[in-house]
C-alpha cells in the first residue's frame, strides 16, 4: 500500500466507526414511552384527500389515544369528545392544548398522564383540523 492508500483506509475505518457509534447511541436515546410514529417527519406530511379518521392515523393521534381512540395508558379516550366540545373550541384546542390546562378535566388528565403531553398541532392546516374535529364529534 502507498501512503495515500493507508490514509484513505484509515479515514474509512474512522468514518465507519463514527457511523456505528452514532447509530448505537441514537437507539439508546429513544424514549421508550413516547411512540416514535409521531416524531417522524414522514408522518407529518398530510394527504390532501385524507378524511378525519385517516388524519388521526397519519398524525399519530392513535399512537397515544389508541387504535380506535379508546384511550391508552398514555392518553384519555376520545369517545366522549362530543359531550365536551363544540367544533370551534375543539379546533382551537388541537392548535393549542396548553391553553386549556386550567380546566378541571385537564387537571385530572395532568395527574393521570404526568409524563405525556398532548402535542399542539398548530402547524397543521386548519381545514385538516376541521376534518378531525368533525370526525371526533361524529363518533
Ligand atoms: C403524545 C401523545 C398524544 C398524541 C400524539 C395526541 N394526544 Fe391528544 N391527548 C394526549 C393527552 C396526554 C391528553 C390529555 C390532556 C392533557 O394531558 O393535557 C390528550 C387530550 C386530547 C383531547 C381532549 C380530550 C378531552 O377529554 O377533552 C383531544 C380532543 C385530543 N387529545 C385529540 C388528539 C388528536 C386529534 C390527536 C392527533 C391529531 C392527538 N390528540 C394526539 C396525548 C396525545
Amino acid at each position: 500500500m502507498t501512503n495515500a492508500q493507508k490514509w484513505l483506509a484509515a479515514f474509512l475505518v474512522v468514518f465507519v466507526v463514527l457511523f456505528l457509534i452514532g447509530r448505537a447511541t441514537k437507539k439508546e436515546e429513544t424514549p421508550s414511552q413516547i411512540p416514535m410514529g409521531m416524531l417522524s417527519e414522514t408522518e407529518q406530511s398530510v394527504n390532501e384527500n385524507a378524511d378525519g379518521k385517516t388524519l388521526t392515523v397519519q398524525l399519530g393521534c392513535i399512537s397515544c389515544h389508541g387504535e380506535n381512540l379508546e384511550g391508552t395508558k398514555l392518553a384519555p379516550s376520545l369517545e366522549f369528545v362530543k359531550n365536551n366540545w363544540m367544533r370551534d373550541n375543539l379546533i382551537n384546542y388541537l392548535r393549542n392544548p396548553s391553553s386549556y390546562a386550567g380546566d378541571k378535566r385537564f387537571e385530572g388528565y395532568r395527574a393521570k398522564y404526568p409524563n405525556v403531553i398532548m402535542p399542539s398541532y398548530n402547524n397543521i392546516d386548519v381545514k385538516d383540523l376541521g376534518k378531525i374535529a368533525d370526525y371526533l364529534l361524529s363518533r
